[in-house]
C-alpha cells in the first residue's frame, strides 16, 4: 500500500510538473500582446476629452481587467519560473517598512497595519526584492481577511534558540510575522495553502502563497503558519541571520521602530 501510494505521489508532481511548464508556455505568450493591449488602451484614454462618458468607462475597465490578468501571468511565470534570488546581508526592518510603502502607493481601499520592528534585529541573508515580493502576498491576504474590519501586525524579532544552545553562537534565525484578526483558516484550506491554484477568492489565482514559499525555500527559510477559526492567523516567514567572515551575527543598529501605515492619508 504504502508503495502505491508513493507511486501517486510522484505521478502527481509529474503531472504538476508538466501543467507547471505548460502554464509558464502560456503566461509567456500572453504577456506580449496583454503588453499592446494595454498600451493602446492606454492611448485610447488619454485621449479622454473626446470619448463620451460610456467611452472613457469601458477604456477603463479594458484597463483594470489588462492590470488582473497582468498580475495572473506574473504570478503563474515567478512560480513557474523564478528568477535566481541573490544572497544580501538585508535589514528586515528596512524591507517591511518598504513593503507598506509599495502597497500604500498601489492600493486604494481602507485597510491599516500596525508595525513592530524589534531593537538591534541582526541582519539577514535574503534577497531584498523577493523578500518585499513574500511579505507583499502575506500583507494583501490578511488585509484581504479583516476585509478592512481589524488589525494587520507586522512583525520582526529574533527568534529565540532552543535549549541547550549555546548563548556566544547568538541568533540564527529571524521571524517576519503577518498577524490578522480575520476569520482563520479551517482545516480543510489550511492543508491545501501552499498548492499552486488552490484559492477560495472569486477573482484570486491562488499563486501568491505556492510562490511565497518557493522564494522563501530558495533563500534557506521558511514559513509557518498558525491559525485559529474565529480568531485570525498568523503567518511567519523564519529566515538565516546574516554572519560576517567570523561567524558573527551582523546587526542593523536600527532603534526599535513602532509604526503605523494605512491606506488614508497622513494626517
Ligand atoms: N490571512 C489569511 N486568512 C484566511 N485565509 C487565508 C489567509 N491567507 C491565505 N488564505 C487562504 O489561502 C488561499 C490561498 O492564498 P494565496 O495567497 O495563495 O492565493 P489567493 O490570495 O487566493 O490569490 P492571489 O494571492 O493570487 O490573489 C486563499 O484563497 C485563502 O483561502
Ligand atoms: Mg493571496
Amino acid at each position: 500500500m504504502e508503495n502505491s501510494r508513493q507511486h501517486r505521489r510522484l505521478q502527481e508532481r509529474d503531472r504538476l510538473a508538466a501543467l507547471g511548464e505548460m502554464a509558464a508556455g502560456l503566461a509567456h505568450e500572453v504577456k506580449n500582446p496583454l503588453g499592446a493591449i494595454k498600451g493602446a488602451a492606454q492611448l485610447l484614454g488619454d485621449a479622454g476629452s473626446r470619448l463620451d462618458a460610456a467611452e472613457r468607462e469601458f477604456v477603463g475597465i479594458i484597463l483594470e481587467e489588462v492590470e488582473r490578468l497582468d498580475r495572473v501571468v506574473g504570478s503563474v511565470l515567478d512560480y513557474a519560473r523564478p528568477s535566481k534570488g541573490e544572497l544580501h546581508a538585508v535589514d528586515a526592518g528596512a524591507v517591511v517598512r518598504r513593503t507598506l510603502t509599495v502597497l500604500a502607493s498601489d492600493r486604494a481601499g481602507d485597510w491599516d497595519v500596525e508595525t513592530d520592528i524589534a531593537e538591534g534585529l541582526p541582519l539577514i541573508r535574503a534577497d531584498a526584492e523577493q523578500l518585499r515580493q513574500v511579505l507583499m502576498n502575506l500583507v494583501r491576504n490578511a488585509i484581504q481577511a479583516v476585509g478592512g474590519r481589524g488589525k494587520v501586525r507586522v512583525s520582526a524579532a529574533v527568534r529565540e534558540r532552543g535549549p541547550g544552545a549555546s548563548v556566544n553562537d547568538g541568533p540564527e534565525w529571524v521571524e517576519i510575522s503577518v498577524r490578522d484578526e480575520g476569520p482563520g483558516i479551517p482545516p480543510q484550506v489550511l492543508e491545501k495553502l501552499f498548492v499552486p491554484f488552490f484559492t477560495t477568492k472569486p477573482t484570486g489565482t491562488g499563486l501568491g502563497l505556492a510562490v511565497s514559499q518557493r522564494l522563501v525555500e530558495e533563500m534557506g527559510g521558511r514559513i509557518e503558519v498558525t491559525s485559529r477559526p474565529g480568531a485570525g492567523s498568523t503567518f511567519t516567514v523564519v529566515l538565516p541571520v546574516a554572519r560576517d567572515a567570523l561567524g558573527a551575527p551582523r546587526s542593523s543598529r536600527e532603534p526599535a521602530r513602532r509604526e503605523h501605515a494605512s491606506s488614508a492619508p497622513a494626517e
